[in-house]
């Protein structure tokens, strides 16, 4: 998010992609630099490097890759651009179980750079299963591809998420990267970051004069962040047993959000100053003891429900999931924030999957007016004063008010004015990964994560995580796919006299 210069080329460098073969890479990655190759913000000279493990043709690479670019390019393809990258990329085996193969990469990257004279610049990308990240960092570090010198080309690491299991985990990996590399060289990607509305909280924020007095417990009575999913697991059974909706999306995706909406105004727009400011903040939320977080928090799992036309299994029911699994694929949370902006004012956030409409947002609802001075509607009639942040589906900015319906008399209902990118914006559709990679690439890590501010996320979602530990099956609310997820996650808002907000 480089700020406010015209956009330049990065510069030439080699593009490491452990994981070529797989989902990200065909949906996300490829796509992504494909739409960086149309709008020209490739660097001169490239190459891309397809990390296999076991033997394959750069024709057979090309190919598959050609596909994901055709099928997931957020715009019309180009054959002519996307031959041009395509050309760029060469399959390099290397494994990480056997260490000699990565200084037969390293040999054979060494000669691709000179070729492609692209002055000695790497960037690593693991986008590979979580258990790789350690071995492959600790291989590249060994054989030296990670090393930079302090006026040499420039090494770079982008690791994927989910970034570590728990604290502990997430610790764990912090050290091990910090020991092979330099905290500015490695970018922990979160794809959220990557989302305009996203990165637009930070100017509504911070380049707006009237909504800073107002954004604090004086007017604001509490504020909802909601990820709903449509899509059920699916194939990634193994996966997401293993994981569920807290660990998959809060201390990453929901934390971005809670963050760039609780954090204080950074002095100044750089990636060291706005980095802190986020991790004070969640380093601020209140850690609960195992009660209150069984007190302040629901988890579900969808049973067998219908999405549109289509039946969906139960979760228990999916290939690859353990049968008795007590695994949530739906989490709500009440959070505190313990400063003084935000004393008092609770942040309700609720993921599931399996649900009834796909709707990502941040709601920030304000306070009701205080005293009823038209007759005809008392103050609980007013409709609420909401400010919604919507990313998903429509990306945009909607502020709920009331106004005068037209007549002789006064009679009032809610309103609302909208924002909506589309309609001002002539932007390309685009991943959210291009900005990043981009981003990396021009070595601006203002919207990846720093170690402090992963791990302070993973120390608010600890309690919750122990205690549905502790309760194994109790307290696991079963809710119909299709539906608006466990009844217990309106209750949680309803006996604080709350309602989720409602479409
Ligand atoms: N897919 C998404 O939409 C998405 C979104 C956000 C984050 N992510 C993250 O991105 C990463 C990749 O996800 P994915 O969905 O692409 O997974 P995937 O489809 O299962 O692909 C995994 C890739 O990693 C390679 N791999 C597996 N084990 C490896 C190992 N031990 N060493 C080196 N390479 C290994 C596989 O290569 P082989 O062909 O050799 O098995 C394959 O290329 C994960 O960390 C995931 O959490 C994915």
């Amino acid at each position: 998010m480089a700020n406010g210069h015209a956009q330049r080329k990065p510069d030439s460098c080699c593009f490491v992609l452990f994981g070529v073969t797989g989902d990200l890479t065909h949906r996300l990655v490829m796509p992504s630099l494909y739409n960086l190759a149309a709008a020209n913000l490739l660097p001169e000279r490239f190459c891309v490097v397809g990390v296999v493990r076991r033997g394959m043709s750069n024709e057979t690479l090309r190919e598959s890759l050609m596909e994901g670019v055709r099928k997931f390019a957020t715009r019309a393809v180009d054959d002519a651009i996307a031959n041009r990258l395509l050309e760029c990329v060469t399959a390099i085996e290397a494994d990480a179980s056997e260490p000699g193969s990565f200084d037969r990469m390293k040999e054979r990257l060494e000669k691709l750079e000179a070729a492609r004279d692209t002055g000695g610049n790497r960037l690593f990308y693991l986008a590979t299963p979580p258990n790789a990240f350690a071995p492959i960092a600790r291989q590249l570090g060994r054989v030296g591809l990670v090393h930079q010198d302090e006026n040499g080309p420039w090494r770079k690491l982008i690791v994927e998420k989910p970034f570590g299991t728990d604290l502990a985990s997430a610790k764990a990996l912090n050290d091990e990267l910090l020991s092979i590399l330099n905290e500015h060289q490695i970018y922990r990607i979160d794809h959220y970051l990557g989302k305009e509305t996203v990165q637009n909280i930070l100017v509504l924020r911070f380049a707006n004069g009237m909504f800073e007095p107002i954004w604090n417990r004086h007017h604001i009575d509490h504020v909802q962040i909601a990820v709903d999913e449509k899509l059920g697991v699916g194939h990634r059974g193994s996966f997401y047993d293993q994981t569920g909706a807290l660990r998959d999306m809060v201390p990453n995706h929901l934390f971005q959000l809670l963050s760039l909406i609780a954090m204080e105004p950074p002095a100044k727009f750089d990636a060291h100053t706005v980095r802190s400011e986020k991790a004070e903040v969640l380093a601020a939320i209140q850690v609960p003891n195992e009660d209150e977080a069984l007190r302040n928090s629901v988890r579900g799992q969808y049973g067998q429900g219908r999405i549109g036309d289509e039946i969906v299994p139960a979760y228990d029911a999916t290939e690859d999931v353990r049968p008795d699994s007590t695994t949530e694929t739906y989490a709500a949370l009440k959070l505190t924030i313990d400063n003084w902006r935000w004393a008092g004012v609770p942040f309700y956030l609720r993921t599931g999957k399996a649900l009834g409409l796909k709707r990502t947002e941040v709601a920030i609802k304000f306070r009701q007016a205080p005293f009823a001075m038209f007759e005809c509607t008392p103050v609980d009639g007013l409709a609420e004063n909401y400010l919604v942040i919507g990313i998903e589906p429509t990306e945009g900015i909607t502020l709920q008010f009331n106004s005068k319906v037209p007549g002789p008399t006064i009679n009032i209902s809610g309103v609302e004015m909208k924002f909506r990118y589309k309609d001002y914006f002539n932007a390309e559709p685009s991943t959210g990964y291009e900005t990043l990679l981009y981003d990396c690439m021009i070595s601006d890590n203002i919207l990846f994560q720093r170690a402090d501010g992963v791990e302070a996320g993973w120390r608010a979602v600890e309690p919750f995580l122990k205690a549905w530990k502790q309760a194994g099956g109790k307290g696991l609310e079963k809710y119909p796919a299709g539906s608006e997820g466990p009844s217990g996650a309106a209750e949680l808002l309803r006996r604080d006299g709350r309602s989720w907000r409602k479409l």
